[in-house]
């Protein structure tokens, strides 16, 4: 998965960390890496929730008007997250799991992006908040 201009907000802590993701998921992803799927998918799981803390902290201080519902679609894809990894920890690193990420991770990271945390970079855009 690479990173591209059109995946910018424009708020730079958004953004470094969002290019996180994507080196972590890349990780993830790389058949070099098959060993230590585990270690990937716990630094991965990790780094969503801190992700997802400090977006919420920026959503609080910009008095957010979509802030809940943000926050209920980041609760919910975090324990799709978990069951994903759950089901790795039993099942381990097949096809089926490598098939589950690029659809279920790849396909939110880039849903999360480009609909929700632009509307937010838009608000704060419009209200001329810095985030
Ligand atoms: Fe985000």
């Amino acid at each position: 998965m690479l990173w591209n201009a059109s995946y910018e907000t424009g708020i730079a802590k958004i953004d470094e960390q969002h290019k996180e993701l994507f080196r972590a998921i890349d990780n993830l992803l790389d058949v070099k890496n098959k060993g230590r799927v585990k270690e990937m998918l716990d630094y991965l799981g990790a780094y969503i929730v801190k992700h997802f803390t400090d977006e919420q902290q920026l959503h609080v201080k910009a008095k957010y008007p979509k802030a809940a519902a943000h926050r209920a679609f980041h609760d919910n894809y975090v324990k799709v997250f978990n069951q994903l990894k759950a089901k790795f920890e039993n099942e381990g690193a097949t096809l089926a799991m490598t098939q589950a990420v690029n659809k279920s991770v790849v396909g939110w990271l880039t849903e999360h992006i480009m609909v929700h945390d632009k509307e937010f970079a838009a608000y704060c855009r419009a209200n001329n908040i810095k985030g």
